[in-house]
């Protein structure tokens, strides 16, 4: 089997990609697969019509990776690869509309309101602001609608915070959206479909000394991750729910992770989907691969290896 990992791109996250994709191949290596690793760039286009791979893995994140361009490519050259294909990638990719999505769904998620970049600027700042402080409260969340790894997200505590951080949104995207900040414990559920369906991996607990940033996220050390969550077992049961629901609600493929944060009643409240999940050495899937193993699941090889061959059959 040919498998051609698509790693890098040009979004901020392209870093994190090419970690995952190294790190995927050489799991798929060692498993008897041939595989090579490509970027995004002018020569992805004719490389594929040429050399039809026999399935792909679209590991590239942010941007393109996540919404649906590439794998709308994939669909049109008649490509079978592994993953959610490209018009649920679009609407998962862009948080406002994943939210609402998955709240008609029966998820909780937090209130809150977009504020595009144009009319932060063109009405001024203090107006915009007020609305949403008037709306929503404090603490606030900002962060870009569609960006990834934490990148241009700010926990705003003081309104005088607020626009630092919508500024600092706006260097990563052209659109904030701006969040009720839920207190509690920040969790992530992974889903993979198996023969009987979207199952939920064990949730992996996320504790930093500080916010979950990129250099938290990356930097071996700065996070303490628990796998399984220390929930008990109703809510692990309910954030396992609510992850497979807002994977069955997005239309999404193959496999998918939601953030999470689950509150002091239990409740678990819908962050984020990520439809090309991080898969670094301290990326949040891998972990809950392992954990899965731990319980008889297959390994995280194994996993890898069945999505992989199942898209290519
Ligand atoms: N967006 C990164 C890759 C993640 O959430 O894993």
């Amino acid at each position: 089997l040919r498998v051609l990992v698509l790693a890098g791109g040009l979004s901020h996250e392209r870093d994190v990609s090419l970690r995952s994709g190294r790190r995927v191949a050489q799991l798929l290596r060692d498993a008897g697969l041939t595989v090579e690793v490509r970027d995004l760039d002018a020569e992805l286009l004719p490389h594929l019509r040429e050399n039809r791979p026999d399935v792909v893995l679209p590991l590239v994140h942010g941007s393109t990776g996540e919404d649906g361009s590439i794998r709308g490519l994939l669909e049109l050259l008649d490509i079978p690869y592994v993953g959610s294909t490209s018009g649920p990638c679009r609407l998962a990719s862009r948080k406002p509309v994943a939210k609402a999505i998955v709240a008609a769904a029966g998820v909780a998620t937090p209130a809150f309101v977009t504020l595009p970049r144009g009319l932060f600027h063109e009405i001024g700042s203090a107006p915009v602001l007020s609305t949403a402080l008037a709306g929503l409260g404090l603490p606030l969340v900002v962060k870009p609608e569609d960006g990834g790894s934490a990148l241009g997200v700010t926990v705003v505590e003081r309104a005088e915070d607020l626009p630092d951080a919508m500024v600092a949104c706006f260097s990563y995207g052209n659109s904030a959206l701006v969040e009720r900040a839920v207190v509690g414990t920040e969790v992530a559920v992974s889903v993979v479909e198996t023969a009987d369906g979207p199952v939920a991996l064990p949730p992996v607990e996320i504790v930093t000394d500080g916010p979950y940033d990129y250099d938290a996220r990356y930097n071996a050390g700065r996070t303490e991750y628990f796998v399984p969550a220390r929930l008990d077992a109703a809510t692990t049961q309910a954030a396992c729910d609510a992850a497979v629901a807002a994977h069955r609600a997005l239309g999404l493929r193959d496999l998918s992770r939601t953030d999470l944060v689950v509150d002091a009643e239990g409740t678990p409240w819908f962050l984020d989907m990520n439809v090309a999940p991080g898969m670094t050495e301290t990326s949040l899937y891998p972990q809950a691969a392992q954990a899965w193993a731990a319980q008889g699941g297959p390994s995280f090889t194994e996993l890898l290896v069945e999505l992989v061959r199942a898209a290519a059959a």
